[in-house]
């Protein structure tokens, strides 16, 4: 379908307190939502709190640092099977008595894996539960310092067709004390989740229906990519601005879309403050801000220079895959547009009392003030190769005897080969990831954030050939590498749980099994079904670029 873009008003998810002490129930629901004027009605799966209030994106948690939540997740789709349909040929939940399993997953949350929505613990509408199901109550401690995770479906094998039919929301947790004393008094807040997708003209999502091999894998593509993109659920939405500073807390749950967003007025740029983990250490300007799927980013856009009536686009330009694009199409594929930003007057009603007005006043001038240049304290990452663990990791692209059949996979095994991941809780372990393959990976581990020590551009086939090994001679000269190791770029600052791996590079990550402050959290992370490990792209991760973790004492 053809539509016209900047139509919609951008929709701001619902927020629930979830600082209360009491119990939420969240329940996943079939639902139709419009997503664009000129759009029939889309069938989604979605989150809410009772069908008539399910959305996509779903609401909007807010939780407090230190104060723990509960949250009931209920299964209230009744159809027989994902309408997304399902490949049966990957490893996948395949309940016996039917229905759609699902299983919710707080992602970048440090909590016990019972809560941790394993891709085993999913449960259905009549009650069929997996082989690592524990609970539908999920505890979350929200010890970890205040930044915007997000909740998504993390089903085994149907990751993918859940995700994009809808199963998201956001999860923010708030703590004053960590924000830097500027942000105390900012009102400009807007949490902006994108997603691509692909429509029928009758307004549903296309899937697709032909696979990489039909006979092998009968729908499974390497990367679904949609034409459209979404944010907050409308298609190329419009947002109405004030000439000042906002706020945007922005979320990647595309299914295997990276965006480098850009903005049209050459004057303004992404202030980035905070990335997956919490704040940076201090505030980067980008023209382009990468994010790859899963990637959380706390940016700041100051529109106070223009002039009302002016309009300011949001662009991508990063090409699927990530990040040089398929050769067999030139010029890339690319999303080219987001959404749009409409500059308005702040109106000062005439009827303002005095309390408005003096609130307006403080405000405008948090929002004026310049950004402070520190924000909080990372530590440097440095390794010890004598008493940290070390760890390697090859990500290759593998193929079956008869040649068709692709799948990346981690060290040549997959979701279901022996546990080999099990570290130590407070012990600090360094992982080198060697991308041999085309195509960027979004790396994300379950539990803890992490710091990048730094990349360096791999000779793949001197790698190959000579074995080299890189515990060693990482950091000296050596015929494996053609470069020194850099640091980490704009994306891999500050703390991750979802870090991009890029093509002939080793990344080498700096990962201590403790809470992001130190000291020991506050459950046991040694009990339950265990926690995972994966890429990001959700075609990957359900095709076995998915690993166990369990974490020992
Ligand atoms: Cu966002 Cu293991 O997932
Ligand atoms: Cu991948």
């Amino acid at each position: 379908p053809s539509l016209t873009p900047f139509v919609d008003p951008l929709p701001i998810p619902a927020t629930i307190d979830a600082s209360s002490g009491r119990q939420i129930t969240i329940g996943a629901y079939k639902i139709t939502q419009v997503l664009h004027r000129d759009l029939p009605a889309t069938t989604l799966y979605a989150y809410g709190t009772s069908e008539a209030t399910a959305t996509y994106p779903g609401p909007t948690l807010v939780a407090k640092r230190n104060i723990p939540s509960c949250v009931r997740f209920e299964n209230h789709i009744y159809d027989s099977e994902t309408f997304l349909v399902t490949d049966k040929t990957l490893p996948w939940a395949n309940p016996a008595n039917g229905g759609v399993p699902i299983v919710p997953h707080l992602h970048g949350a440090e909590v016990e894996s019972a809560s941790d929505g394993h891709p085993d613990a999913w449960f259905t509408a009549s009650g069929e539960q997996g082989p690592k199901f524990v609970t539908q109550n999920y505890n979350y401690p929200n010890s970890q310092p205040s930044t915007l995770l997000w909740y998504h479906d993390h089903t085994v094998g149907i990751t993918r067709n859940n995700v994009l039919a809808g199963l998201t929301g956001l999860y923010f947790i708030r703590s004053i004390d960590d924000d830097p004393a500027y942000l105390r008094r900012w009102t400009n807040e807007i949490p902006l989740v994108i997603q691509d997708k692909r429509f029928w003209a009758n307004g549903s999502i296309s899937f697709p229906d032909v696979g990489v091999s039909p006979h092998i894998h009968p729908y499974w593509c390497q990367g679904y990519s949609g034409d459209v993109v979404l944010v907050n659920g409308k298609i190329w939405p419009y947002l109405a601005v004030h000439p000042e500073k906002y706020r945007f807390r922005i979320l990647n749950a595309a299914n295997a879309r990276f965006f480098t967003l850009t903005l049209s007025d050459a004057d303004l740029k992404w202030i980035q403050i905070g990335t997956d983990g919490g704040f940076l250490p201090s505030p980067i300007y980008l023209s382009e801000l990468t994010l790859a799927p899963a990637n959380r980013a706390d940016v700041i856009i100051d529109f106070s220079n223009l002039t009302v009536g002016s309009i300011v686009y949001m662009n991508n330009s990063a090409p699927i895959p990530f990040p040089v694009g398929d050769p067999r199409f030139s010029p890339p594929l690319v999303a080219g547009s987001v959404m749009a930003f409409k500059i308005v007057s702040r109106s000062r009603g005439s009827s303002r009392s005095r309390k408005d007005f003096e609130q307006w006043r403080d405000e405008t001038m948090a929002q004026n003030s310049n950004i402070p240049t520190n924000l909080t304290e990372v530590p440097k990452a440095t390794y010890d190769l004598a008493t940290d663990v070390y760890r390697s990791f090859v990500f290759n692209e593998e193929f079956d005897s008869a040649g068709n059949r692709i799948k990346s996979l981690i060290n040549s095994v997959g979701y279901s080969d022996p546990l080999t991941e099990t570290p130590k809780l407070g012990t600090v372990e360094i992982w080198d990831l060697i991308n041999l393959t085309p195509d960027a990976h979004p790396i994300h581990i379950h539990l803890i954030s992490f710091l990048v020590v730094h990349q360096q551009a791999l000779d793949q086939a001197a790698y190959t050939a000579n074995q080299c090994s890189l515990e060693v001679e990482f950091s000296q000269p050596s015929s494996c590498f053609t470069e020194a190791p850099q640091e980490g770029n704009a994306t891999q600052v500050g703390w991750k749980d979802t870090v991009i791996a890029y093509p002939s590079v080793v990344l080498r990550l700096w990962i201590r099994w403790t809470p992001r402050d130190g000291g020991s959290f506050p459950f046991d992370a040694t009990s339950g079904p265990g926690y995972v490990w994966h890429c990001h792209v959700l075609e990957h991760e359900d095709n076995e670029m998915m690993r166990p973790l369990v974490v020992g004492s």
